[in-house]
């Protein structure tokens, strides 16, 4: 399955590539913040139209909308353009995620950054993988040294769940924070060493699924901000590569 999942990752990447860069149709969803365009629901159609016919029984979660087979014991949890803000104002970062679930539990994950063509991918138990070379997360243990990177969400104008306190501290705790705009590879750079450290408030399934799982299989944990374990609903997120991971629970709760 997840040499299925790479390549229709790739291919919906392929549309995506194609259209950077060219005047989008842009409608606003909860806000004039949250956009989509045409190219989020064409990769969209392209992934759920291969699902669909290759795994009718399967389950799908997909962020423009599709979903169906609810009850199934397999669910594919989709973002089909991960990093619209960016897409659509020509700043080349972001991603397609597709993580899938088995009972509940995320079995396969994959992210491909589009522009620099790395297919990020895991499937639980076997390590992660970027461009089939296995990678880890970083070593560093001191938060001070940390690089951490962070989102915001759409209402982000009004402060959720304390968004601009955590920041403030985080950026007195760490070495630096980044924002990049694209969470699935935010939780990659975290997966690959780049970043020690990636919070966020009020993601969504789709942000979370193939990331969280990329992030634990090269060696790192995923939590809420109380160090419990979190599920694909949940809204706070903090992985890390474990080492900061205390210091960073301190931070984001004295904030
Ligand atoms: C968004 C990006 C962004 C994050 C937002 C997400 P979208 O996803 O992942 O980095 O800060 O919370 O909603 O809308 O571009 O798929
Ligand atoms: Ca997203
Ligand atoms: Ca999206």
């Amino acid at each position: 399955m997840i040499e299925d999942i790479i390549n229709i990752s790739r291919e919906a990447g392929k549309i995506i590539r194609e259209n950077f860069g060219k005047t989008h149709s842009i409608e606003f969803k909860t806000n004039e913040l949250n956009l989509v365009t045409e190219t989020d629901k064409a990769s969209e159609k392209l992934i759920t139209d291969f699902i669909r016919k290759k795994y009718p029984l399967h389950g799908i979660l997909a962020e423009e909308g599709s979903e169906s087979n609810k009850n199934s014991e397999f669910k594919w949890v989709v973002d089909p353009l991960d990093g619209t803000t960016n897409f659509t104002l020509g700043l080349p970062i972001f991603s397609v995620s597709i993580g899938v679930e088995r009972n509940g539990e995320t079995i396969a994950g994959v992210v491909y950054d589009v522009n620099r063509d790395i297919i990020y991918s895991a499937e639980k138990g076997s390590g992660a993988f970027a461009n089939g070379e296995k990678i880890f997360v970083s070593k560093n243990e001191n938060i001070g040294h940390s690089m951490i990177v962070t989102g915001f969400p759409y209402n982000i104008r009004e402060n959720p769940d304390k968004a601009f306190e955590r920041f403030v501290a985080v950026c007195k705790a760490s070495r630096a924070v980044r924002r990049l705009g694209s969470a699935a590879i935010d939780f990659c750079y975290v997966a690959n060493g780049v970043f020690d450290g990636f919070w966020e408030v009020q993601l969504h399934p789709w942000d979370i699924c193939a990331g969280k799982l990329i992030v634990e299989e090269a060696g790192g944990i995923v939590t809420d901000f109380d160090n419990k374990p979190v599920n694909i609903f949940s809204k706070r997120i903090l992985a890390s590569n474990g080492k900061v991971h205390n210091r960073m629970v301190e931070v984001l709760n004295n904030s």
